[in-house]
């Protein structure tokens, strides 16, 4: 890392969350999804960036992109320092068709808590970076946390290097067309020796703080999850040409793998299983499919289960596949386990923010990530519509602004002293 020169904070006017993320409401909208569409390393999050940058140097902050794709704007300790910081953030890059808050609200709120400390004359005796991770939502190459995972070298960049978007394009490309060389990804033992403590503030994605009737909550846990890609093989054929008897449609047998996902993880109490994509290949209205590729997303706090489900959903997809004359694979693609929060950081956090509940969340998260690796905690701000991955999901402006105020408290309460290591 390169690039940084010791700092301060200016004493200026504290910018509001809300103000912060209008600046990039229009930016990545996604007309024909709806919501938006911010994927790593395209225009939307490559302009996401851009403000990044932009409001790190309003705030005479410096900014570098790490050698993983991860940006990262630091105010140095004493001495131009960069050890053991107190380092918050999250990610700018969206599912498909997500919501406006899904990672920016942490990136927005860390800038105004930053405001916030500085309004309060408080610098603290630890360097403060905030962080933005890209593709924390595997959203273009299918690999959720990728940031994060390749900086605790929880992921091999030579098996990710060759992963394809939906256009064809490689990651590799992709870093390479936003000026990042893919030799040098993977895990990195100087930034992870830099973080001394990770926050993520994220918004709620379930209706916990609307239930308790509170703005702010701090994390306790995040379900264990994993993706799984199963592809069907059938036999491609003519739509009109073709009799029912003589077919061996995979997209009739993916569709009752579906269904059996759904009511596999409904006799599992906690588990939650889904089919959120489906491609059919060649995908033609009158093309009988020859393969169907599905994507299948498992979740469940107990590890064992986890894979349990995995296994019975594999069984039944060779059962419904075999009856409809097709074939089935299935690829692990990702998978992590249930993650507790370092419980001493927790109970800090709680100590500051005394009328914050404690939630556990079904989510994953680069805090999730970086837990194995640094103390990580979460905060979360309430979302009244309690949906997520999608463009209703919501955060009122006040509620933004009480969980920036929240982060503050948190951020000085750490930045003064390093107790709780
Ligand atoms: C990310 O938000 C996930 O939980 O998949
Ligand atoms: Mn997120
Ligand atoms: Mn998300």
């Amino acid at each position: 890392m390169t690039g940084v020169a010791a700092s301060s904070v200016r004493s200026r006017r504290p910018a509001s969350v809300a103000s912060l993320l209008a600046d990039v409401r229009d930016v990545g909208r996604d007309p024909r999804r709806g919501g938006y569409s911010r994927f790593a390393y395209t225009p939307a999050e490559l302009e996401l960036r851009t403000w990044f940058e932009a409001e790190a140097a309003r705030r005479s902050l410096d900014v570098v992109t790490d050698r993983n794709g991860i940006l990262w704007a630091w105010r140095p300790g004493p001495g131009g320092s960069l050890d053991d910081a107190v380092v918050t953030g999250s990610h700018l890059d969206s599912v498909p068709g997500g919501g406006e808050f899904d990672g920016p609200l942490g990136v927005a709120s860390a800038f105004a808590a930053l405001d916030l400390l500085a309004a309060r004359d408080v610098a603290g005796e630890r360097p403060l970076a905030i962080v933005a991770f890209p593709e924390e939502e595997g959203g273009r190459f299918g690999r959720a946390c990728l940031g994060s995972q390749l900086m605790t070298g929880e992921q091999d960049p030579d098996r990710v290097l060759g992963l394809l978007d939906a256009d064809g394009t490689s990651l590799a490309d992709a870093l390479t067309g936003a000026g990042l060389d893919p030799v040098h990804l993977g895990r990195d033992e100087e930034a992870l020796r830099r973080i001394g403590v990770f926050v993520e503030l994220h918004v709620e994605q379930g209706r916990g703080l609307v239930d308790l009737d509170q703005p702010v909550a701090v994390g306790s846990s995040i379900l264990g999850h994993g993706r799984w890609r199963l592809t069907v093989t059938g036999e491609g054929n003519h739509a009109g040409a073709t009799l029912m008897a003589d077919r061996r449609d995979p997209m009739v047998a993916a569709a009752q793998v579906v269904v059996a996902v759904r009511d596999l993880a409904r006799s599992r109490p906690d588990a939650r299983a889904t089919v959120g994509r489906l491609q059919p290949v060649p995908g033609g209205t009158n093309v009988i499919a020859s393969r169907v590729d599905l994507w299948l997303d498992v979740r469940h706090p107990d590890d064992d289960v986890t894979r349990a489900l995995v296994a019975q959903v594999l069984e039944s997809a060779h059962a419904v596949c075999a009856a409809e004359g097709c074939a089935v694979e299935l690829v692990e693609e990702s998978y992590s386990g249930q993650v507790r929060f370092d419980s001493g950081l927790r109970d800090r956090l709680c100590g500051v923010l005394p009328d914050a509940p404690v939630l556990a969340t079904g989510a994953g998260h680069d805090a999730g990530v970086l837990a194995a690796h640094v103390p990580s905690a979460m905060l979360f701000t309430r979302n009244p519509t309690g949906v997520s991955h999608s463009p209703e999901e919501h955060v009122d402006d006040a509620d933004a602004e009480a969980g920036a105020a929240a982060l503050a408290d948190v951020l000085q309460d750490l930045l003064v002293s390093r107790e709780h290591r």
